[in-house]
Parts: C-alpha cells; structure tokens; sequence
C-alpha cells in the first residue's frame, strides 16, 4: 500500500504539463460503446480510475491497447451488458456504461453504486430520465435492469444539474428514436468533449455548454479519433500548490478559461496570476488575504477545488467562510487539516477557515480524490514531515502527481509499506 512523505516549507518553482482530464476521459470510454470499430484517443492521463474504467469495458467484450498516452478501444460486439458491483463499488463514473448499452443494444444491467465517502449521490435523475425515453427499470439483487426496446427521444427537464445525469443521456439520445432536449443541462467543459466526440462520430448534437442541450438521434455512429481536453482540477491543483508555498508557478497545456473562477479568487485574494491561451503563472506572494468561495456548478468555483482553496485558505490572514452547495459530507478533508494544525470549524454546509495557521508535519489519512490533494498541499507548507496514507485515492484522479510536485521542487516520496 503506497504512502507518501512530504517534508514540508518548500517553495515550489517551475513549470508544470497537466495531463488529460479524468472527468473527459471516463465518458468518451464509455462513449466508445455506442458504435463498432475502433476509437483512438490522445493525451489520455494514465489513472486508477481510467483502468477501472476499461475494465468494465473488457467484461462488455471490448477491448483496448496503449502507446504512451494513446488509447485505442476496439468495440466490436459486446458479449455482456452488465457492469459487476466490484467495478462499480469503486468508480461511481460506471453508472455512464448505462445510457450507451440501453442505446446500442436496448438493455442494460449495472449494480447500484452504493454510498461514497462524499455523500450519498443518487443515481435517479439519470434513471427517471431513462425512463422517459421510453426505458423500464427494474431493481433487483442490487442491479438496476434497464429495458428499452426501442429507446425514444424525450424532453428531459433536470432538476438538478448533474454532470453525469447530463452525459449519460446525451449517449442514450445520440442513437434514440427522434429528438431528445435536455434542460437545465451541465455546462462543464468534459460535457462539450463528449459532445465533440459524439458529433465526430456522427451524431447530432446541438448546445452542449449551454443549459440547453439539443440531440436528434441517428441509425448508426462511427468512430473516431480524439484527443481529450486538459484536466482543470489538475491545473487548478497545481496553481493552488504553487500558490500555498509562495512560489512561482506556471502550468502549462492548459485552459485557463475553464478555471476563470478560481483565478478570479486567486486574484482576490492577493495573488498576481498571468494567462495565455494555454497556460497559467501564479507568481510569488508573501501573504494573502481570506476569501469567501462557495461551490456551484459551471461555471461557478468548482466542489473538485473546493478542499484545495481551503488548504490555502488555513494560512492565509483572517478568516473565510467555504460554503458546499453540490455534495453533503464533502468536509472529510477538515478533521485530517484540523490534525495539522488548521482551525476549521463547521456548520453545516459552511466551514469556517480562520486563517493564519501554523501547520505542523503529521500522519493523515486520505479519504477521497480532492480531499487527498488537500492533504498535499497542506503538508507542502507545513513545518516538518507528513505521512500521508491511503494514497491509492490520489491516483484516482491525478497521474505522477508526486513526480510533477518533485519536478518543481517539493521534497517528496512514495514509499511503499505494509499497512499498519
Ligand atoms: C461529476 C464529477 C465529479 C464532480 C461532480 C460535480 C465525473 C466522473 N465526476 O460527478 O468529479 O465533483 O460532477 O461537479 O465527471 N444527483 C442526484 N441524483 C442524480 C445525480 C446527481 O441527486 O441522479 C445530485 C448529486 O448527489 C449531487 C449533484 O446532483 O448533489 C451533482 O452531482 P453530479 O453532477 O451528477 O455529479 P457526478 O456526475 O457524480
């Protein structure tokens, strides 16, 4: 079981690549199913999840190989239609393979993903949404079993914006009966990608970015080659990191755009920040001051950053309110930054930063992906040594994260030992 150590109070300095985003990269796998042959994509990141992720696309029949960050993902036919518990227990992003099997061979069976450490994140917008495509669902064992003989198009109204809600749909509409709307569609850049791959497959699909999104179903989809876009959260990480131990970092193969908020509060707060078209340089800072954040959909501040700007937040001056509005119980973060040293107190969906701490080394234990990255960063400024365990929940979502941080100057290690 890997963990690892930080020695904390160095300044980071540099320039950082991002890697593809995880949040792209999971739908358009899923995507692939949708139409026979092979799909290629570039600057696929290299994660826990991604595997996880062609894994379950293994046990449907398809199959795949690697060259550098190229995957191609050969979908011929699918010999199963149903996505196990031990898959899904561990990516909850597995609930995608539902809209795609429903669409191309009209059923669907995929075990309920169960609770998850941030929350109790229900599936059933997508499922009522599938339903009023035309789609039976039935819950046994477990599994939820979804009928759709044929799957039709449908005006969906959500609720909630929901991301993967959103997606999933999309890649049931793209092969459905007739015209499909989406309302009170997700805006994030991943939705776009998908839409662009979708549409280079052949598809129809009109808005996506927009809060209404438009799809026209079509008889059959080829595929096609893509390249995926830059993780934000990954970019804002490493902005956050460069930020926290007052040094001069410049993030490189990114879009700036898709993290306009966080650069807004970064900016608020104190820090000079520089962009161009692709890239993004936080530059030296003594001292910051508190700045209130709350989470919101895109393009509002991003829940993906929201345990990382508190981690700047425990030592900035005075004091900030974090307000959680998209998952409930996404503070796990805070117990483990109390532990070292922070003074957080919460209420509610609101977590009370007062800054200006002095964090001292300790061991922690991650609990999810963004909390994890948290602990990261918090033990780049804190005084003396951090063992961070569980960090299996780091490789998640983020590739050579500690070689990026050592390249930039962090003194860190993986170690790999037993666990206690
Ligand atoms: C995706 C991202 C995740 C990010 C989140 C919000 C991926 C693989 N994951 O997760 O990193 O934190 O968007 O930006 O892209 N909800 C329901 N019923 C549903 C679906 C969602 O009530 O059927 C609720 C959730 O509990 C949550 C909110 O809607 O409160 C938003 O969730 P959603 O956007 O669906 O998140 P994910 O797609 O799971």
């Amino acid at each position: 079981m890997d963990r690892m150590l930080i020695d904390g109070g160095v300044t980071l300095n540099g320039k950082v690549k991002v890697s593809g985003a995880k949040n792209s990269i999971l739908p358009l796998l899923f995507s692939t199913l949708l139409a026979k042959g092979k799909h290629r994509f570039t600057n696929v990141p290299k994660l826990a999840d991604v595997d996880s992720a062609l894994k379950l696309l293994q046990e449907l029949g398809a199959s795949y190989s690697w060259e550098g960050n190229s995957l191609e993902v050969v979908t011929n036919d699918l010999t199963s239609n149903e996505a196990h518990y031990d898959i899904v227990r561990k990516m909850r992003a597995s609930i995608l393979c539902m809209g795609p099997l429903l669409a191309r061979t009209g059923s669907a069976s995929v075990s309920l993903p169960g609770g998850c450490a941030i929350g109790s994140r229900p599936i059933d917008l997508h499922l009522e949404a599938f339903q009023e495509m035309g789609a039976s669902i039935e819950n046994k064992s477990g599994y939820i079993i979804a009928t759709a003989k044929p799957l039709k198009g449908a005006n969906i109204l959500f609720d909630i914006t929901t991301v993967g809600g959103t997606e999933n749909v999309m890649m049931a509409a793209v092969l459905a009966e007739g015209s499909t709307t989406i309302e009170n569609a997700a805006k994030e850049p991943e939705i776009i990608d998908l839409a662009e791959y979708l549409n280079k497959m052949g598809a129809n699909v009109v808005g996506a970015g927009t809060g209404v999104i438009s799809i026209t179903g079509v008889k059959e989809l080829k595929p096609a080659t893509h390249e995926v876009v830059p993780d934000r959260i990954e970019a804002g990480t490493l902005l956050i990191a460069g930020a926290i131990t007052g040094g001069d970092v410049e993030v490189l193969d990114c879009r700036p755009k898709d993290i306009e908020t966080l650069i807004h509060k970064l900016r608020e707060s104190g820090f000079k920040v520089d962009e161009g078209e692709d890239w993004v340089r936080v530059f030296p800072n003594k001292s910051w001051k508190a700045v209130d954040i709350t989470t919101a959909a895109h393009p509002g501040f991003p829940t993906d950053l929201q345990a990382q700007f508190m981690a700047l937040m425990t030592v900035a001056q005075g004091t900030s309110v974090i307000s959680e509005t998209i998952f409930e119980n996404r503070f796990m973060h805070v117990p483990e930054l109390v532990r070292m040293g922070a003074q957080i107190s919460l209420d509610g969906n609101k977590a009370v930063v007062e800054g200006n701490s002095i964090l001292e080394g300790a061991p922690v234990m991650c609990t999810d992906l963004r909390a994890s990255a948290a602990l990261v960063l918090t033990s780049l400024v804190a005084n003396g040594k951090t063992r961070i365990q569980r960090v299996y929940h780091v490789d998640r979502g983020y590739e050579g994260i500690d070689k990026k941080f050592f390249d930039l100057g962090a003194k860190i290690k993986r170690l790999n030992e037993p666990m206690e």
